[in-house]
């Protein structure tokens, strides 16, 4: 069994390109791996988070960690800031980070890119990723494409610490779908699918209802001609709606192809509307009997404390090997 780690920040609602790109994989690993998920609270306040709206937010995401399937006797769902060996491994990845190679994050250039003031929590936001994986010297991490230069980070940050230090921390691999790794934007598929884009009809909240959900497909831009053909280069609008159709009808890209042969884009995005509801509305009937039943504050506990049995042992570990003085 290996172990497998991953996060979502509760900075906004969640959308289908979390689902498709993240979550789906979180569900699926649990049933073979140890898993860690965690709402990661910490990296959220890499920009202001307005109190009130960061707590319903955090506890609406570890909701629908379980509306999606992820099963809490199975898998550990906590909130990343109660376990606080997060923070503290989080500082001695900064220490061991280099600012060229923090300058280079592209997920930070694009946040920062015209502003006149960057708060330093995104400048080292890496470095704490680095740590949540980390501190579970786990081995496999399921993210979308987007992350898979903060992985590349966290594997040097590793190879780094044991060249310094000696052998200790697991170098590890990314988990990330083969399509559906980068749900694009619904107004414009040169954009990922983003809950901070400020136009609501360019993605798809989880939370959103079936016919707000309908509506946003139907506006969706499409590319011009008519064949459902996936083709990301000439044809990047309808190849993302392919994409997103292929995992919510659960059939392969060509089957899809085969099924609006000669059709045009009316009848493929009517059923794609479809089989997205039909995989959000029972997720929302799940979420519903969740947030009503007030469990998820047991479920967060539970998964905290298992969490922490694990990561402080390795923070003390870590420490030991740097030349921290142990408390006595
Ligand atoms: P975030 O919402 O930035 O905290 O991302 C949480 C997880 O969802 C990460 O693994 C991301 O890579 C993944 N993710 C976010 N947006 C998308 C998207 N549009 N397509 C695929 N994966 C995504
Ligand atoms: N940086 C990730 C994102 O924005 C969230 C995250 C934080 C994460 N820590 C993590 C993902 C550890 C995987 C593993 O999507």
């Amino acid at each position: 069994m290996g172990r497998v780690l991953s996060g979502i920040q509760p900075s906004g609602q969640l959308t289908l390109g979390n689902y498709i790109g993240a979550m789906q994989n979180y569900v699926k690993l649990q049933h073979t791996e140890e898993c860690y998920f965690m709402v990661v609270d910490l990296h959220a306040i890499s920009v202001a988070q307005e109190p009130a709206k960061l707590r319903e937010q955090s506890e609406a995401v570890a909701a629908l960690f379980i509306a999606a399937g992820i099963d809490p006797l199975k898998a550990n769902v906590y909130m990343q800031s109660h376990v606080r060996a997060h923070a503290e491994l989080g500082w001695i990845m900064t220490t061991l980070s280099n600012m060229g190679e923090l300058e280079r994050m592209t997920q930070f250039k694009e946040k920062s890119a015209g502003k006149e003031s960057v708060g330093a929590g995104l400048f080292v936001y890496p470095p704490l990723m680095a740590a949540d994986i980390l501190v579970y010297n786990s081995d496999l991490v399921p993210v979308g494409d987007d992350q898979k230069q903060h992985l590349e980070l966290t594997r040097d940050l590793a190879g780094r610490f044991n060249s310094r230090y000696g052998e200790y921390f697991k170098i590890p691999e990314p988990y990330i779908p083969k399509v559906g790794a980068r749900i694009m934007s619904l107004d414009d598929a040169s954009k990922k699918m983003s809950k901070s884009n400020p136009n609501p009809g360019s993605y798809i909240a989880l939370l959103d209802p079936p016919d707000v959900i309908r509506k946003k497909i139907s506006r969706a831009t499409t590319d011009s001609g008519r064949e459902v053909k996936f083709d990301p280069a000439s044809k990047p609008e309808i190849s993302n709606l392919i994409s997103i159709y292929s995992h919510c009808a659960n059939m392969s890209v060509q089957e899809v192809e085969a099924r609006y042969e000669g059709q045009g884009y009316g009848p493929f995005k009517k059923d794609l509307a479809e089989h997205v509801v039909s995989v959000i509305e029972p997720l929302q009937a799940n979420y519903n009997e969740i947030r009503k039943s007030g469990e998820i504050h047991a479920i967060l506990k539970q998964g905290a404390e298992r969490a922490a049995a694990v990561a402080d042992r390795t923070l003390a570990e870590v420490k030991e090997r740097m030349g921290f003085l142990p408390p006595q």
